[in-house]
């Protein structure tokens, strides 16, 4: 099998910074890779290279073995390569059904579908209850749902999920792992940036460790947990206690 996703010796320099640099792997379909490392390792960087708001210094992304490394983010998402952001960017005078909707729009779904598309997601990210509310009103773990039911939206086959679970208490965790897992049964393809690591576990076939922008570790979550290198630079006292980061 070709892989769907491939990154090849990717760098990206802010002036003087290295913020990624010459970072490789491959996606297969259906995998989900998280990628974790400390504050500022590059892995926003890396998405916004991968998925097309901006173009990196150096390397290549393949997606569906085709050289998108130049694409905009809306031609990536049209061809089904779509992801969320860390702060989330909702249109916060629309409903929270309306977002959704404008979303499925997007892919291009008439209105009265694109409605009933949007309530679909909703019942399936737990939202429903919500729809009729305005996004800015609602709280956090609201906001992270409402960012993956837009994304959900646009029949991504490959999902870049940043730090999904950031800000939710760990009561509100395991529904939005459940959800992923859902999503990755219907075929989808996750990448996910994420400093939970009871999320990195859970959800992971392979994980990549950046650090300083460049990779430190790539291998199975039990793998890189065990991995000295990786206790040193990021889990540190957590590794014997994974469930509390
Ligand atoms: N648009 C930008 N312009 C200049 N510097 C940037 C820009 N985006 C990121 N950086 C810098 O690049 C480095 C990597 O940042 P990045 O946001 O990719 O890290 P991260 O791994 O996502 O961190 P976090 O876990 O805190 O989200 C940091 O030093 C950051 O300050
Ligand atoms: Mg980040």
């Amino acid at each position: 099998m070709s892989p769907i996703v491939s990154v090849e010796h990717l760098g990206k320099s802010f002036g003087g910074l290295r913020a990624v640099h010459n970072v490789s792997f491959n996606v297969e379909p259906g995998e989900v890779l998280g990628i974790i490392g400390p504050n500022g390792a590059g892995k926003t960087t890396l998405f916004n290279c991968m998925a097309g708001m901006f173009p990196p210094s150096t390397g290549t992304v393949h997606y569906q073995s085709e050289n998108v490394t130049s694409w905009s983010d809306a031609k990536l998402a049209r061809a089904g390569m779509v992801r969320t952001f860390q702060l989330m960017r909702p249109f916060g005078s629309m409903t929270v059904l309306e977002n959704v909707a404008v979303a499925a729009a997007a892919r291009g779904a008439k209105e009265r579908d694109a409605m009933a598309q949007a309530w679909e997601i909703l019942q399936r990210v737990g939202l429903d209850h919500y729809a009729t509310r305005t996004s800015k009103d609602l709280p956090t773990a609201g906001l992270k749902r409402l960012e993956l039911a837009r994304a959900m939206a646009l029949h991504p086959k490959v999902l870049l999920l940043d730090e999904v679970l950031a800000g939710l208490v760990p009561t509100e965790r395991q529904p939005v792992i459940d959800l992923l897992l859902s999503i990755r049964d219907n075929g989808v393809t996750l990448l996910f940036v994420e400093h939970v690591m009871q999320a990195v576990m859970a959800l992971s076939d392979r994980v990549l460790v950046l650090n300083h922008g460049e990779t430190l570790a790539y291998g199975t979550p039990s793998e890189v947990v065990a991995n000295p290198e990786v206790i040193e630079a990021y889990l540190g006292d957590e590794v014997t206690n994974v469930d509390s980061k």
